[in-house]
């Protein structure tokens, strides 16, 4: 097991300030990597997360027969074509990624091979029935763990038979999953989801030649629907910076007084967006600018200045498009003046931790009020945050990051017990809201 890596923050005597980029987009990098390794032809990937979690994934297509090359300014992934991917000779390690876990368990599904999947503890704690269950449609089978966890075994069907699925939580992973098992399969794949997730699967199949339908579905989801057995394409990919990393510079510059930040190329995509949009309706000084399409994704530069905010309540709707960033976005609550409801946070139970728990201990440890209804979380907001708590992480880069802007805001020196998992996200956290002015000391 890698040495902790603990770290106390303490607030800077002055505003954050600079101009900076975030590390490539987490979810499209996966993707980039999975769909290269299933095309014909050679892939250029720009700008890919050079994260524990990524490079996790380019290890497994790697040991599924795909060349894998790191060049000056991108990675090269010659694919072997669908349904052509090789038997691995050992385990696959998705070490603490279950975006990893979970779409590759999909290509896995249809491939006529067997294979073992496994994680950290904190993957191995985590649900893949989720998965598992759906992709037996097309008939693979799967081995688990009790409450079916990995380790998993995965006995690959050939050409599979297309699956059909209505999701019944709102899961990008899951439809993920079912969309590349159809590839492999004879006939219609057809997924419907309750409420748009984000599309970064579908648009990357479609950038690399596959014919999707995608239609409104009655209650506001959406339907995905293509023929298979498909053949994918090799087109080269541009990642844009991950609005998920973002998040945690801009919080900062929100909450500490005097800041005026920076943020250039983050990924903009309306089903990723949901903090920045709640951000505003909290009054923060957040304007994007210079906003553009780039590889398919709508990227634009964030312009943030140190804002007083106010409480604000986050529909249970929203929830799919700010997912990852509930935790950094209740630290801007607790700053907010009044009551912020955050609604239909369910999802947050099975995440890197729980982090509806992990997140709640995260304030209440630094002195803010905050009660859990159902899935509601609700904060009660005073502009000054007390501070000086301990921080558990619980293997949750996430989590980590939140406590490193919570403890940058505060009045008293915050204390996080592990930073080490910050790598999977966000190689270069620390060194970057130094540039900032943030002061850490690691
Ligand atoms: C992801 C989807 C989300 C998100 C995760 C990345 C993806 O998970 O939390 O960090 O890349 O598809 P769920 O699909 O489980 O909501």
């Amino acid at each position: 097991m890698a040495a902790l890596r603990p770290l106390t923050v303490s607030s800077p005597s002055q505003g954050l300030s600079g101009r900076l980029t975030v590390p490539g987009d987490k979810s499209i990098s996966h993707r980039a990597l999975m769909l290269a390794a299933l095309a014909k032809g050679v892939t250029r990937i720009y700008g890919l997360l050079e994260g524990e979690d990524v490079i996790c994934t380019a290890k497994a297509v790697e040991a599924l027969g795909a060349r894998v090359e790191r060049g000056a300014d991108f990675w090269e992934v010659e694919g072997v074509g669908i349904g052509c991917l090789k038997e691995p000779e050992n385990v696959l390690d998705m070490g603490n990624s279950g975006t990893a876990a979970r779409l590759l368990s999909g290509v896995l599904a249809t491939h006529p091979i067997n294979s073992i999947m496994t994680g950290d503890a904190s993957l191995r704690s985590r649900p893949m029935g989720r998965v598992s269950d759906p992709l037996s449609q097309t008939g693979a089978q799967f081995v688990t763990r009790s409450g079916k966890r990995l380790p998993m075994a995965i006995i690959g069907t050939g050409e599979g038979l297309a699956p059909h699925y209505v999701l019944p939580v709102a899961s990008a992973q899951v439809k993920s999953a079912l969309l590349l098992a159809g590839l492999n399969c004879q006939g219609e794949t057809c997924v419907e989801e309750p409420v748009p997730t984000r599309d970064h699967t579908e648009n990357m199949l479609g950038h690399f030649g596959l014919k999707l339908e995608v239609t409104p579905a009655p209650d506001g989801g959406r339907v995905i629907r293509f023929q298979g057995p498909a053949q994918l394409q090799a087109r080269d990919i541009i990642v844009p910076g991950d609005p998920s990393s973002a998040a945690f510079p801009v919080v900062a510059a929100l909450l500490v007084p005097g800041s005026e930040v920076i943020i250039e190329n983050v990924g903009l995509n309306l089903l990723r967006t949901g903090l920045f949009t709640t951000l505003k309706e909290m009054g923060a000084s957040l304007e994007v600018r210079n906003e553009t399409i780039e590889g398919g994704e709508k990227v634009g530069d964030l312009y943030v200045k140190a804002s007083s905010l106010r409480g604000v309540t986050v529909p249970a709707e929203r929830a799919p498009s700010m997912i990852d960033e509930y935790p950094v976005l209740s630290v801007a609550c607790a700053m907010a003046e009044g009551t912020s409801r955050l609604q239909g946070l369910a999802e947050l139970r099975v995440k890197e931790s729980d982090r509806m728990a992990s997140t709640v201990a995260l304030l209440k440890e630094n002195g803010v009020d905050v009660t859990v209804e159902g899935d509601d979380m609700i904060i009660q907001g005073r502009p000054t945050l007390i501070g000086g708590g301990e921080v558990k992480t619980h293997m949750d880069h996430r989590l980590a990051m939140s406590g490193i802007i919570l403890g940058l805001a505060a009045q008293q020196p915050v204390h996080i017990d592990d930073t080490a998992f910050i790598e999977t996200s966000f190689p270069g956290f620390i060194e970057l809201m130094n540039r900032l002015g943030a002061g850490l000391k690691p």
